[in-house]
């Protein structure tokens, strides 16, 4: 038998495709439109339930949300279904939230669809990493404050990524540092910078639900935030932002949408 016969053939395509943070203004046009002609959407636990809305009515919507220690599927589970998925049908949508490839494992989920053969294209989203500050009246950058960001997975399983996160170099790689997953992480992270020199005075904001009617903020320094946390029961999802250009947010408005 030659390599033909045997080769699956898959009629669909899979688009990876990023929801942004939440509020629905933020999502793409091409993201859209393809929501509105998909056969099939595998969504994430963060995406908003206003971009849901937005899918084709006859698709098949599955939910593969992800949610710290509730795993519904697994991500092998997932890439598996994006490969069934794509023998019988069109447009499969796997949407997720913010950007795909940031700290989404979407360059994961591409690489094992393209090694099944399957055909995959990514559509960027907006990140919350930039969103949630932005809508909190911080902006990452600024002449005065930063001129350079780091953007850093604060998950207590970081080890899993490569390399490893080495937060005496992140402390002094840029002026502005944004963590992604860092709330239940926060008491290690904030020692770790302290120890690794920046100042006890170091502004720190963090930005739940960002871009949503939900969202709220957190503003505090280094010395501060851990027990402000404790104080407000303030939980994930949320952004923390560290450096100088978290004291704009004193004159820069915040905004939420209101539906
Ligand atoms: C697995 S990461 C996914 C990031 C996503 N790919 C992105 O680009 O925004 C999940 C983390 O993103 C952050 N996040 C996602 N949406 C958020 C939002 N609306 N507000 C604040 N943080 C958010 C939180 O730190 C959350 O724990």
């Amino acid at each position: 038998m030659n390599d033909k016969s045997t080769a699956k053939k898959y009629i669909g395509k899979v688009y990876l495709v990023g929801a942004g943070p939440g509020d629905p203004g933020l999502f793409t046009l091409k993201g859209k439109g393809l929501l509105e002609c998909a056969d099939v959407v595998v969504y994430d636990a963060l995406v908003s339930s206003a971009i849901l809305q937005m899918i084709n009515p006859q698709a098949k919507k599955l939910d593969a949300g992800k949610r710290r220690g509730r795993h519904s599927l697994s991500q092998e589970e997932i890439t598996q279904l994006l490969i069934t998925k794509a023998e019988n049908n069109g447009v499969i949508v796997r949407l997720k939230g913010g950007d795909p490839f940031v700290f989404g494992r979407g360059g994961e989920e591409m690489a094992d669809l393209i090694k099944a053969g399957v055909s995959v294209e990514v559509v960027p989203g907006v990140t919350s990493g930039i969103a949630a500050p932005a809508y909190a009246g911080i902006p990452l950058t600024h002449r005065d404050y930063s001129s350079s960001v780091t953007f850093v997975t604060g998950h207590e399983s970081a080890g899993k990524y490569r390399p490893i996160v080495k937060w005496s170099a992140i402390a002094h790689g840029s002026e502005t540092i944004v963590v992604y997953m860092g709330i239940h992480n926060l008491p290690y992270i904030v020692e770790q910078l302290q120890l690794a020199g920046l100042s006890l005075n170091t502004p720190i904001a963090l930005v739940r639900w960002g871009t949503r009617i939900e969202q709220e903020e957190l503003i505090g320094t280094l010395a501060t935030i851990v027990e402000q946390v404790k104080a407000s029961q303030f939980g994930a999802p949320a952004i923390a932002v560290i450096g100088e250009v978290v004291n704009l947010h004193q004159i820069l408005p915040s905004y939420r949408p209101i539906s």
